[in-house]
């Protein structure tokens, strides 16, 4: 019966045509069953056998087991291709030798992290952070503040104003009449946040800056408590070492007005750091570091706390400078110039 030997060739011929392009393991073992398995072509021909006559049994059986044999190495050797191929990928996805890829961690802006250190030192002197708007009516930021309309800071070359009349806080001191419009003595807070100046940049002004405000109202507030509160910052924020002391000074919305200064981080208040001077004070040996005062009773009449009840203190620092100070950078605009070279040494 030749035609059991050609199907049994023609199966063959076929099934290793089809294992060629076969792509995975189950592929290979499914094609295993239909050629090989119990109810397979090759073991349902050798069946057959059975039929054939005497001479023509051994010759088929012959053909039979060549094709069995045959199958069986080509489908073992497929496997083995499959299973090097997905080792290779395996080993592609993860070379251990290769060197570690370095990944770049983000940093907080030093602008940012100068203010949560402020903000962090005077939440332990029990001041609770407050929050008010970059956009102003000149009301807060001005005359709630007992600034006259004649005060050079509310002319437009120094403040950015909108047509509507509103404009961009020069300060953040409205935040104090913020808080106070909105509730009563006693009041501890204090208020990081930009403010904006029409400054021509150089190493110590740019025009969208940072400031962070305090204010602490209650019955029989002190100058000696201000006073101890930024001594107690500058010591926190600049070292033991550090020295202070308060200057008079004016601002519209404090009386008495004081300014505060630290001596100077860089020559230790000798005004000599470098051949007799010093860059930082220019030689005077102090840093301004805030302004500072009592609370104008004015200020209080415009909130509607009572003069006669109350008493408070405020103060108001600039984060760049702080900034400036505490890392020894000798111009602030560096601040703002994004570059990630500079901004990653903090
Ligand atoms: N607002 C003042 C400034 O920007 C600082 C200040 C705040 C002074 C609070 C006194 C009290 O210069």
């Amino acid at each position: 019966m030749p035609n059991l030997k050609e199907t049994l060739e023609g199966a063959r011929d076929e099934a290793l045509e089809a294992l060629a392009e076969l792509t995975s393991e189950d592929e290979v073992e499914a094609l295993r069953i239909r050629m090989l398995g119990r109810k397979g072509i090759v073991p349902a021909a050798m069946k057959e056998m059975g039929s054939l006559s005497a001479e023509e049994r051994p010759e088929v059986g012959k053909v039979a087991n060549i094709v069995k044999n045959q199958l069986q190495d080509a489908l073992q050797a497929k496997l083995h291709e499959l299973q090097a191929a997905s080792r290779t990928v395996a080993v592609t996805g993860l070379d251990v030798t290769l060197p570690g890829r370095r990944r770049r961690i983000g940093l907080k802006h030093p602008i940012s992290r100068v203010m949560d250190e402020c903000v962090e030192i005077f939440r332990r002197q029990g001041f609770i952070a407050a929050d008010g708007p970059d956009i102003e009516n000149e009301y807060r930021n001005f005359d709630a503040l007992n600034t006259p309309a004649d005060h050079p800071a509310r002319d437009l070359q120094d403040t950015f104003y909108f047509p509507d009349g509103r404009l961009l806080r020069t300060h953040t001191s409205p935040v104090q009449i913020r808080v106070m419009e909105s509730q009563s003595p006693p009041v501890r807070i204090v208020a990081p946040g930009r403010c904006y100046r029409r400054d021509t940049p150089d190493p110590s002004h740019v025009p969208n800056f940072h400031q962070i405000e305090g204010l602490y109202v209650a019955e029989n507030v002190s100058l000696a408590e201000l006073k101890g509160t930024l001594y107690n910052f500058a010591h926190e924020m600049f070292g033991k070492d550090v020295k202070t002391r308060f200057r008079p000074h004016f601002f519209p919305f404090t009386e008495p007005s004081i300014e505060f200064d630290i001596s100077c981080v860089k020559c230790g208040g000798t005004g000599d750091a470098e051949n007799g001077r010093c860059p930082l004070c220019k030689s005077s040996g102090w840093l301004e570091v805030a302004g500072a005062g009592m609370v104008d009773p004015a200020v209080f009449e415009a909130v509607g706390y009572d003069t006669e009840k109350y008493t408070g203190f405020a103060f108001g620092m600039g984060i760049e400078r702080l900034a400036a100070l505490h890392y020894a950078i000798t111009d602030i605009r560096l601040l703002y110039e994004n570059n990630v070279r500079f901004l990653e040494q903090f």
